[in-house]
């Protein structure tokens, strides 16, 4: 029996809410709030969208925030995603915001957290979509800082689903962050951290073991590491990849080197996501557009990956049943 072609995805487990920012939205915030930008023009933002690696990504990432200061920014902002993401199908986010991507510029936490909890809190009614909250901390900063902001925000009044590691990679291992993931984990929240995007397996192997997270954003170099793919691959770790941001970034030199049906095949658990949307040429419904274009997706495997992504859900058995 022929399979019903699925050309949309459900669900999206890797989006940074910062990397939805799109360059209409900064000119935007910027007349909104009275900042004078360092571009004259769209094009002249735009022309800034070409990336060496990671951490030139991450300068105009973090920069481009200068313009998000109000909670109805925060608010604007997280609303735009929603939209079109729902738009493109999805019927289920698991967003990630970077609190120190605001405290360190002096956005107080509580602005910039309920201006995203404002949006996520109506999202159900508005968009259909159902989401997650997770909050990301920034490797690069100190893990004392991390631990101060995930005390504040257990004993303030906005509730998070989980907390993740992002942002510079190498030279930042997991098991710096070991005290801070004990904490969540103590406090019932779900765990996840990038590794093995531009860092090595060893990174994956510590967030595995050091920090338990359920799951692995990223992970592509776990390739590199038999032993480590059956580790993934036996405990069905889910890795949320993100094929355009992995071309635009330089973790692979084009669409066509992605080693995705090479991953489906070793039986990792694999779902298809954007990352940062808004910097990376497309949303989670592109990245799937792109996929099915290069390699040919059948019907067949691209519900496998629709359902990879409701498996690896932090959704509760019965509503991933509704998904199903
Ligand atoms: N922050 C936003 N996008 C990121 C990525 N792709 N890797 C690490 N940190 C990020
Ligand atoms: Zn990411």
């Amino acid at each position: 029996m022929a399979l019903p072609l699925i050309t949309l995805p459900l669900v999206e487990l890797h989006l940074h809410i910062e990397g939805t920012l799109e360059p209409e939205l900064i000119f935007d915030l910027a007349a909104r709030n009275e900042v004078t930008l360092p571009w004259a023009s769209l094009d002249e933002l735009r022309a800034q969208y070409e990336f060496a690696d990671l951490s030139s990504f991450l300068d105009l990432y973090y920069r481009n925030l200068d313009v998000v200061r109000q909670r109805v920014d925060f608010a604007d902002l997280t609303r735009a995603y929603l939209k079109r993401a729902a738009a493109g199908g999805v019927r289920h986010a698991e967003i990630f915001f970077d609190p120190q991507a605001h405290t360190s510029r002096g956005i107080p936490l509580a602005i910039a957290l309920g201006g995203v909890h404002d949006a996520l809190a109506n999202s159900v009614a508005e968009f259909g979509l159902s989401t997650k909250l997770i909050v990301t901390f920034l490797r690069d900063r100190p893990a004392s800082e991390a631990l101060e902001i995930l005390q504040q925000i257990l004993a303030g009044d906005v509730s998070i689903d989980g907390i993740g590691l992002d942002s510079a990679e190498v030279g930042y291992p997991p098991s710096l962050f070991i005290e801070v993931f004990s904490l969540a984990r103590a406090n019932g929240l779900h765990l996840v951290a990038h590794a093995g995007e531009e860092g090595p397996p060893a990174y994956v192997w510590e967030a595995l073991d050091l920090l338990q997270v359920e799951r692995v954003d990223h992970g592509i170099r776990s390739l590199e590491d038999d032993a480590l793919v059956e580790r993934l691959v036996a405990d069905r770790i889910p890795l949320t990849v993100c094929p355009l941001s992995n071309v635009r970034l330089r973790v692979i030199d084009t669409l066509a080197d992605h080693p995705l049906l090479g991953m489906l095949e070793r039986g990792l658990l694999v779902t298809i996501n954007s990352d940062d949307p808004a910097y990376f040429g497309g949303y989670v419904d592109d990245n799937v557009a792109a996929l099915t274009a290069e390699f040919a997706l059948d019907a067949a495997q691209l519900a496998l990956l629709a359902r990879n992504g409701i498996e690896a859900s932090f959704l509760a058995a019965a509503e991933k049943a509704v998904l199903n």
